[in-house]
């Protein structure tokens, strides 16, 4: 075979039990759940229990307890957080941490891994602040345990299921670049820790996970609806991409935009901030469709989830922390589906470069 396709654009590179993206649809099925069915309803850690079915065996049967145990054995691993550390960026400081963990392959090691990243961030976060971390509470659910690591004060009810409704909803999502990144680390092998590692690092950019920081400043930017359109052109005609529009898979709406929306509504956000929000998402789909006809640009999950990390407190820096704190599930699951049976991913490639000169 010598072709290749730009992006792995419609490649298949794994069958997978663990979720099915119909982006002709736009439609989210999680282990046979539809995403209107989880998001909303269930907790993050009934997501983590869904998705680890069938792959750790040697899972405790309490998640919440054995989650909760883990975000206090990780903890230990903040005192690590030196001034070099907290001069980088909030998810270089988080992978730091996380890269402190031991490999290996078993349930321990894969709670100790979910538990990293919202434990880490929170700590991160306020010492950037000039706070002191606060430990968690093992007794607590994870995303009201996440929020008062954060704030260093009890969140609501709805907070804590705003939260749990955002991790839920971007806790997998076929074989993005995060999850390929951390299938590819897991055929060679080389770990758990090693494969969440590339999950982050590839979370990290700002054409995946990095995009929902970059909306708030967006928002910021363009301060009042009046504004929008002339804003909105001008970025598009400087050949910037508009954060949070666009998508490989879905062609259609991402379902995932409105499960979070709906969240955002359930908060005491700033007055007028989605209804803003929502004539500056009308404006940039009106002018990507005059901009790019042919491309069927629509909004994406990270749209409305900048509106509810924002409305939850979390620092636009930290926004791809969160998210690393749901897809840290899906890494996990798929890196034992890759282990139970698959192969070493090994693409080929094409040289396209000069060949040695003959000899004389
Ligand atoms: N704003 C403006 N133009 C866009 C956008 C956008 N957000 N997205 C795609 N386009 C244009 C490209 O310029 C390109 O135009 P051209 O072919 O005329 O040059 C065309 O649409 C196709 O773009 P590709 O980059 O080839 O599409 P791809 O499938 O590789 O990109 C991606 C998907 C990276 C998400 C893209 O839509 C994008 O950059 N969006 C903005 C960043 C973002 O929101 N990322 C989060 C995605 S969701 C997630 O990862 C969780």
């Amino acid at each position: 075979m010598t072709g290749t396709s730009d992006g792995l654009e419609g490649v298949v590179a794994a069958e997978t039990v663990l979720s099915e993206v119909d982006g002709a649809n736009g439609r989210l099925i999680i282990r046979g759940r539809s995403l209107d069915e989880l998001a909303g309803r269930t907790t993050f850690e009934d997501a983590v229990g869904l998705l680890f079915g069938g792959f750790y065996p040697d899972l405790p049967a309490d998640i919440p307890a054995a989650l909760g145990a883990a975000r206090v054995e990780v903890f230990a691993e903040v005192a690590a957080l030196d001034t070099g550390l907290l001069d980088r960026t909030p998810i270089e400081a988080m992978r730091a941490l996380t890269a402190r963990l031991a490999d290996g392959d078993d349930a321990q090691v894969a709670l100790r891994l979910l538990a990293a990243p919202a434990v880490f961030t929170a700590a991160v976060v306020r010492a950037q602040a000039g706070e002191a971390p606060v430990a968690p509470d093992a007794a607590m659910r994870h995303s009201a345990d996440i929020l008062r690591m954060l704030r260093g004060t009890p969140a609501t009810k709805a907070e804590a299921d705003a939260l749990d409704t955002y991790l839920v909803t971007v806790c997998d999502h076929g074989l993005n670049a995060s999850t390929f990144a951390a299938r590819v680390v897991a055929s060679t092998r080389a770990g758990l820790t090693s494969a969440v590692l590339a999950g982050i690092s590839a979370l990290k950019g700002p054409l995946h996970g990095g995009a929902p920081g970059p909306v708030i400043e967006m928002l910021d930017e363009i301060g009042e609806p009046g504004n929008a359109r002339a804003w909105i052109e001008a970025a598009l005609a400087r050949g910037d991409r508009l954060m949070g529009f666009g998508h490989r898979i879905y062609k259609v709406r991402d379902p995932r935009a409105d499960a979070l929306k709906t969240a955002v509504r359930w908060l005491d956000a700033r007055q007028g901030r989605l209804e803003f929000a929502e004539a500056v998402e009308a404006a940039a789909l009106a002018i990507l469709r005059e901009h790019k006809p042919n491309r069927s640009l629509e909004t994406n999950v990270e749209f409305y989830t900048a509106l509810l990390l924002e409305a939850l407190d979390f620092p636009p820096s930290a926004f791809t922390c969160v998210f690393a704190m749901g897809r840290v599930a899906g890494w996990l699951a798929h890196a034992r589906e890759q282990l139970s049976g698959g192969r070493l991913i090994r693409p080929a490639s094409v040289y396209v470069g000069p060949m040695p000169q003959k000899a004389a």
